[in-house]
């Protein structure tokens, strides 16, 4: 079977980690590739801050918990979190955003946060995308300028559980050949 497609097969959203500490080198290979994704005319709209100091860490994950939806309870367990914030594109894909109605950072993003599971993958580490997080707090904690936004945190370590069957729509839902 294709390396890549045994990849994005095993690659799930962990949400149990151990408390092995993840290695430098895994990290940098994981920025590597996060640098490397590709984005509307290269504007590459990103940074990424690797939050790796243990107390900070912690009030990271913190803000990533709503304890009304019962979501990200998990999140201080990781070791490592990574937060995605939104640079200003180029002058070019604003105006084609305009023009389009697209937000073109936004999808930028996305495939740059799969690099970055998809090499935690590889390197033997889990991760989970969240999509809900108080930004303030975290703008705050991280010394974000309040007008830039937080696109998406991820969080990663090793993973404490076992692989879980992938829940996916079937193919005749989300695929047809030469019409919609
Ligand atoms: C944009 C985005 C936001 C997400 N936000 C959260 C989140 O806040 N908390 C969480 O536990 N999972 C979150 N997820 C993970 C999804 O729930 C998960 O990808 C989906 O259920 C498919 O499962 P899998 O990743 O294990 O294959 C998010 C995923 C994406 C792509």
């Amino acid at each position: 079977m294709s390396k890549l497609l045994q990849l994005i097969q095993s690659r799930q959203s962990d949400r149990k980690y151990s408390n092995k500490a993840v290695e430098q080198e895994k990290l940098e290979l994981i920025l590597e590739s996060a640098r490397l994704a590709p984005s509307a005319c290269n504007s590459q709209p990103w940074k990424f801050v690797v939050v790796t100091d243990a107390a900070l860490k912690l009030e990271v994950a913190k803000a990533t918990h709503s304890s009304i939806i019962g979501l990200n309870k998990f999140a201080p367990q990781a070791p490592v979190i990574i937060v995605i914030v939104l640079e200003k594109p180029k002058m070019v894909t604003q105006i084609g955003g305009a023009i389009k109605n697209k937000e073109y950072p936004l999808i930028d993003i996305g495939i740059a946060a799969e690099h970055i599971c998809l090499m935690a993958e590889e390197q033997g580490l889990g991760s989970c995308m969240l999509g809900w997080y108080d930004e303030k707090k975290i703008q705050k904690l991280l010394k974000i300028p309040p007008n830039k936004r937080i696109g998406l945190v991820i969080t990663l370590g090793y993973p404490d559980g076992k692989k879980r069957k992938k829940i996916r729509k079937n193919e005749n839902e989300v695929i047809s050949w030469n019409k919609y």
